[in-house]
């Protein structure tokens, strides 16, 4: 397949020298990222202080993620992480007796089972979803686990270990049959995946920017769909979740409407210039095409990882998979470290070493960070 993103390589300065395929954790940072935190750092410095123009900078950061995931701008609040925007959800929970129950993936990311846990002092229990053989979680686990009883339906997109890629309508489905809410973490899939928050009928979203989205750490987005924000009220909130933030009334305590009422204190305005950047330049490109680039890069890792005969923690079907491909090593931290010093900067987790291509990565790229993976693990 020709690379349909060949052109965009320049924007990305760090590919001249190394192989960047760390998306999973982070990616390669573009110029007008870069450009758009010098910006900030010159207004702070020449104007001193600019609420207004910091703040259009938020709001247009929410735009641009509310337009990957096929949203509306009034259908996202900003905070500072995706466990922070669990957390909030969490608060707004009531987790009555009757209906109490939290069901998540037991391969999902640590820090949000982590937050589900800490719901149980307020009368929650957490059930969690085992996965297979194939460190993959089937429909069918979750319809066995969620009954009528679930409240919340929390999953993973895709799997931050072996990038599991799940198919979230489904699981929305089998929550909604019993009345419960379904939580997307879609950090690991956001600004790789064609998401579609109407069609999938997801009810609340969360991502950061730091990793497929190509901005920094400290800025995280949530997609709160807008009848079930109107019914949920966080006690993790702050001034910016009121109807007026500027309203200076200490007694008033109202909710915005939709997803605002998610916000929480002042945002954050600096990782929202890299984050406003980052989005646009995602928003220029088509991410059906970026989606079908790195499932065809998928194919080619899987193959090359098999002829070389290394051990897979992915699933061997492209289409069961997201961007990262995840091979079994010994001392994965070890490696990460002599992976880059060779030029190729991938991600350890675990007892696996992460390999995550975005769309500005070649397949020469993968291939040469598999080669040379397989060579350090024979030598
Ligand atoms: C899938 C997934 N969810 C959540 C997190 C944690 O995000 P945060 O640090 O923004 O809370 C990570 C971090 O790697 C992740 O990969």
């Amino acid at each position: 397949m020709q690379h349909p993103f060949s052109e965009t390589r320049t924007l990305f300065p760090i590919l001249t020298r190394k192989a960047q395929l760390s998306s999973c954790s982070q990616s390669a940072l573009a110029l007008p990222v870069r450009a758009a935190i010098q910006d900030y750092l010159a207004s702070w410095q020449e104007d001193g202080m600019d609420w207004m123009g910091w703040m259009e900078a938020v709001n247009d950061a929410k735009s641009e993620f509310a337009k990957l995931i096929h949203a509306h701008p009034d259908e996202i609040a900003v905070m500072s992480s995706v466990s922070d925007i669990a957390s909030s959800l969490g608060s707004a929970l009531t987790f009555e007796p009757a209906q109490n129950g939290i069901v998540v993936g037991d391969i999902d990311f640590p820090s949000i089972g982590h937050v589900w846990l800490a719901h149980e002092r307020k009368g929650a229990k957490v059930r969690f979803v085992q996965p297979d053989a194939e460190h993959c979680i089937s429909l069918a686990a979750y319809a066995e686990t969620i009954d009528r009883h679930t409240a919340l339906v929390s999953v993973s997109h895709v799997s931050y270990y072996n990038g599991f890629l799940q198919d979230i309508a489904g699981v929305a489905r089998l929550a909604h049959a019993h009345g419960a809410l379904v939580f997307v973490d879609a950090y690991q899939s956001a600004g790789a995946i064609d998401i579609d928050v109407e069609r999938d009928q997801i009810d609340v979203l969360a991502s950061g920017a730091q990793k497929f989205m190509l901005g920094c750490p400290g800025i995280a987005f949530a997609y709160v769909r807008r009848a079930v924000a109107q019914r949920l009220f966080p006690s993790n909130t702050g001034w910016f979740g009121r109807v007026n933030p500027f309203a200076f009334d200490i007694h008033g305590l109202d909710f915005a409407k939709g997803a605002a009422r998610f916000n929480t204190g002042t945002p954050p305005m600096v990782n929202a210039f890299a984050a406003r950047a980052a989005l646009k330049l995602l928003n220029s490109l088509d991410i059906p095409t970026v989606e079908t680039y790195l499932r065809h890069l998928s194919g080619v890792a899987l193959e090359e990882a098999r002829r070389l005969g290394l051990e897979l923690a992915s699933p061997a079907d492209p289409h069961r998979k997201g961007a990262t491909t995840a091979v079994k090593v010994k001392d994965a931290a070890r490696i990460e470290r002599l992976m880059a010093e060779k030029g190729f900067i991938v991600s350890a987790r675990n007892d696996v070493i992460r390999i995550a291509p975005h769309f500005y990565n070649t397949e020469q790229e993968v291939i040469g960070a598999l080669r040379t993976l397989s060579g350090m693990l024979a030598g």
